[in-house]
């Protein structure tokens, strides 16, 4: 093992919203952040992987009036819900707490009064929309009416669907609140706010210095020339979330203490694994002068979020900030959204009634790449590239070797192998690789390692074992290129364990190894005895993917 300190490192993804089911949108985002934290963990960093569900907020606290619930209990059961979806998908959490948690209101409170001290809330009176009916404010999104550019109706308080146009909710020709249907009225309220622009200058520093991609950091430059300005971080009463101290009537808006949920997870993961010690290594962690790396994963749309709010009100607390925010794109399903009525909107579970989850995995990894361009799952190139790359190349060179082995040594391997400089390449490649899987860019990863595996295959196909075996005194070499062939197949599998792990796992009870780490890979298998050959993976079949289709429209 290279004698260096592992890295510490604590990586989130974004909280799901707690009131509808993971979706393959989702995962994309889920299935990334899991590879990378699987990819940190095998090579021996010290790599910690927590997330949480987004509890709070209007659309929570509406649903759960209409199903005559408490928010609460919603809250827990899309929770238990998606921690299911989760680790079917084989996405594998150290934590997954929830922001409606005791961990999360003192941290949020703590937070709240170090930016108040610091002078960094403001209290100001606004004008809002309210309901006199049901007797509550209404958030931009629960306005709704007649376009005053194009005269479509039914649009949103401030962008129409049908012409584009963007405008403020008093511009709406006849607003509707979507809750009651009655007019909204203007009323008074004294709203709490952050004073974002008190850190225009530590951003426009830190966005500059390696934290985030070039295509995010062109993004922010927008915003910044468009300038800051102070964030309302209040809400008023009904609302779903903390109440701020000091008040009756205020609560915490939902996104300011959705991000802290990534330290109140982290903190009951401390409190749970270390009793005594948990407040050291929390700070070790949070503290401002931590060496820990930290890097959020998250969706494009909530780059603003994550990258000026966050840092600011982190650096405002006295916490650290971020080593990375990584953003990805959206996922499209044969080249346009998701959608109900085309059968494309798919929920975890629906695809997990109809294929292996690790197909998913791997075509999203080929897909996938540090940018933050919106990734296609083409449904057909779907079928087609698993099914070469994984069944037709990579499960192939076992499948094609192992029946030798069991079969003609009593499931023993050679004392050496049959190519050691062919092996070496084999080995050699993987510090490309990880390079690749590092940098996120997994596409590039899964092409070389696809590479690797033609070139395997092509190996067996120059010593055709099976014919060898067709003469007594061949047996030696038949061995030691069988014994070859599972060798290159072993570091391909140790390359795809990010990737695949039930695959990975699955491999490794075949070859009788171990838990096998990237370095493991330097050691091939030699003079041992291996176990009989069950397949690994099977294609898919392509009316597995219609019938989900169906089932999903
Ligand atoms: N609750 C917020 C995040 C708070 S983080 C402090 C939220 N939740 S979400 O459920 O809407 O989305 C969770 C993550 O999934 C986000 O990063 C989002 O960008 C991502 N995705 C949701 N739909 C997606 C696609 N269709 N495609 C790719 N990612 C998607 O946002
Ligand atoms: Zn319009």
């Amino acid at each position: 093992m290279p004698n260096i300190e592992p890295r510490k490192i604590l990586v989130t993804s974004a909280l799901p919203y707690a009131n509808g089911p993971i979706h393959i949108g989702h995962l994309v985002e889920y299935i990334q952040t899991d590879i990378w934290v699987r990819f940190q963990q095998l090579i021996g960093n010290d790599c910690l992987f927590v997330c949480a569900s987004d509890a709070h907020g209007t659309p929570i606290m509406l649903r759960a009036r209409q199903e005559n619930i408490d928010p609460g209990e919603l809250v827990e059961k899309f929770r238990k819900e998606h921690i299911r979806d989760f680790a079917q998908f084989r996405i594998r959490f150290d934590n997954f707490h929830s922001t409606h948690s005791e961990e999360n209101r003192l941290l949020v409170e703590q937070i709240y009064r170090r930016l108040d001290e610091g002078g960094f809330i403001l209290r100001k009176t606004i004008l809002q929309a309210f309901d006199e009916e049901a007797g509550m404010f209404l958030p931009d999104r629960f306005v709704r009416g007649t376009c005053p550019a194009c005269g479509a109706t039914d649009q949103y308080g401030d962008n129409c669907e049908h012409c584009g146009a963007t405008y403020s909710p008093d511009d709406l020709v006849d607003p509707r609140s979507v809750i009651s249907g009655a007019t909204p009225v203007k009323k008074e309220s004294e709203h709490y706010f952050f004073k974002l622009t008190a850190f225009d200058a530590m951003l426009r520093q830190w966005t500059s210095a390696g934290h985030v991609d070039d295509s995010v950091k062109r993004k922010l430059d927008e915003w910044f020339d468009a300038g800051l300005r102070d964030w309302d971080i209040s809400r008023d009463r009904p609302y779903f979330g903390f109440r701020i101290p000091g008040t009756d009537d205020k609560y915490f808006y939902v996104w300011l203490d959705a991000p802290v949920g990534y330290l109140a997870s982290f903190r009951q993961l401390c409190d749970s694994a270390q009793g005594k010690k948990s407040r050291l290594e929390f700070d070790a962690y949070f503290g401002e002068n931590s060496t820990a790396e930290l890097y959020h994963f998250i969706g494009k749309d909530i780059v603003y979020f994550h990258t000026l709010f966050w840092p600011a009100v982190l650096e405002g607390a006295g916490f650290r900030k971020p080593t990375g925010v990584f953003a990805h794109g959206f996922l499209t399903v044969n080249g346009q959204k998701m959608s109900k009525s085309r059968g494309t909107f798919i929920a975890a579970q629906t695809y997990l009634k109809h294929l292996d989850p690790e197909y998913l995995r791997y075509y999203y990894a080929f897909k996938l790449s540090a940018a933050i361009e919106d990734i296609d799952l083409n449904l057909d190139d779907f079928v087609a590239r698993t099914n070469s790359d994984l069944v037709g190349k990579f499960v192939n060179i076992a499948s094609r070797n192992a029946g030798f082995i069991s079969k003609r040594f009593d499931g023993r391997l050679a004392d050496h192998l049959d190519d050691e400089v062919l092996y070496a390449e084999f080995v050699d490649a993987g510090e490309r690789i990880a390079e690749h899987y590092e940098q996120r860019n997994f596409g590039r990863a899964m092409r070389e390692i696809m590479g690797l595996a033609d070139r395997a295959n092509r190996y067996v196909d120059e010593h055709k074992p099976w014919i060898l075996a067709k003469e007594e005194h061949n047996l030696p070499k038949v061995q030691a290129v069988c014994t070859q062939s599972l060798n290159l197949f072993r570091v391909l599998m140790i390359y795809l364990k990010p990737v695949l792990p039930g695959v990975a796992e699955k491999a490794e009870t075949f070859l009788a190894s171990h838990e096998s780490s990237w370095a493991d890979r330097e050691y091939p298998l030699l003079g041992c005895t291996i176990n009989p050959f069950s397949p690994l993976l099977t294609r898919i079949d392509p009316k597995a993917v219609e019938e989900m289709v169906d089932a999903s429209r």
